[in-house]
């Protein structure tokens, strides 16, 4: 895949969106620092440096449907990786990456539609590889392969890992296949969790992720699919 490398960047996934006219499919944008760097739900995604901070830009062969998928496709592709280095990775619905309790990575998909067409998708990808030590205001408690392996990492590496496997496995072959991975490294799989539904707060056991991407919940008076927002687990004392 063609790399593009910056110093600083505000977002590796602006970058590709404003300048995706110009650019290949899958093209990927890598860089050291983001100045505003995204996450889900218009949160800021903050980076030390020590980061994989990097984007890939789809352009061919795009369908609605595919928005559902892509952010399966990336975390089963994120999960293999860093499965090689450390153990107990697991895939937080929606497309979060966990070692046991923590986050150690975030997918944020991004598409660009003009005139009912999707003319771009663009797959901005963080994690957190040589962090020592987190600021402690984060609200998903966050870890770093250093943290869990005790070695450092190089960053430019691990992303040519992922976007060599991303490239490589593309296009989509088999959904089936991306959905039986997903459940069976969820890390929601079998747990209470707690989430907002119609302003309530509730609770239920997840069941598991359904092939529209929403994520099956028994509550103790009904079943529900979630389809995003937030959930949060409930740890058992
Ligand atoms: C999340 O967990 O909320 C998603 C975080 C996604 C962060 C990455 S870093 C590279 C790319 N550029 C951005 O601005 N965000 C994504």
């Amino acid at each position: 895949m063609k790399t593009l490398v910056f110093e600083s960047l505000p977002s590796t996934n602006d970058y590709l969106k404003e300048h995706f006219q110009q650019l290949d499919h899958l093209t990927c944008c890598e860089v050291k620092h983001q100045t505003k760097g995204k996450g889900r739900l218009g949160r800021i995604w903050e980076d030390d440096q020590t980061q994989a901070l990097f984007s890939i830009l789809l352009k061919e062969g795009l369908y609605p449907s595919l928005l559902s998928q892509i952010p399966f496709y990336t975390a089963r592709i994120v999960h293999q990786i860093l499965s090689k280095k450390v153990e107990k990775v697991t895939i937080k619905w929606p497309n979060d990456l966990y070692i046991k309790d923590k986050k150690v990575a975030g997918i944020l998909i991004e598409s660009i539609i003009e005139a009912n067409q999707i003319q771009a998708i663009i797959v901005g990808i963080g994690i957190n590889v040589n962090t020592e030590i987190f600021p402690n205001h984060f609200r998903q408690e966050p870890t770093s392969l250093f943290q869990e392996v005790g070695i450092k990492q190089d960053i430019s590496e691990l992303i040519d890992q992922i976007t060599t496997s991303f490239e490589t496995q593309w296009p989509i072959q088999s959904k089936e296949e991306i959905y039986l991975y997903i459940n069976q490294f969820s890390y929601l799989h079998g747990k209470m969790i707690e989430f907002e539904r119609n302003q309530q707060v509730l609770q239920g056991l997840v069941k598991e992720i359904l092939f529209d991407g929403s994520l099956l919940v028994q509550t103790e008076t009904q079943t529900l699919q979630l389809y995003s927002g937030e959930v949060s687990s409930i740890k058992k004392r």
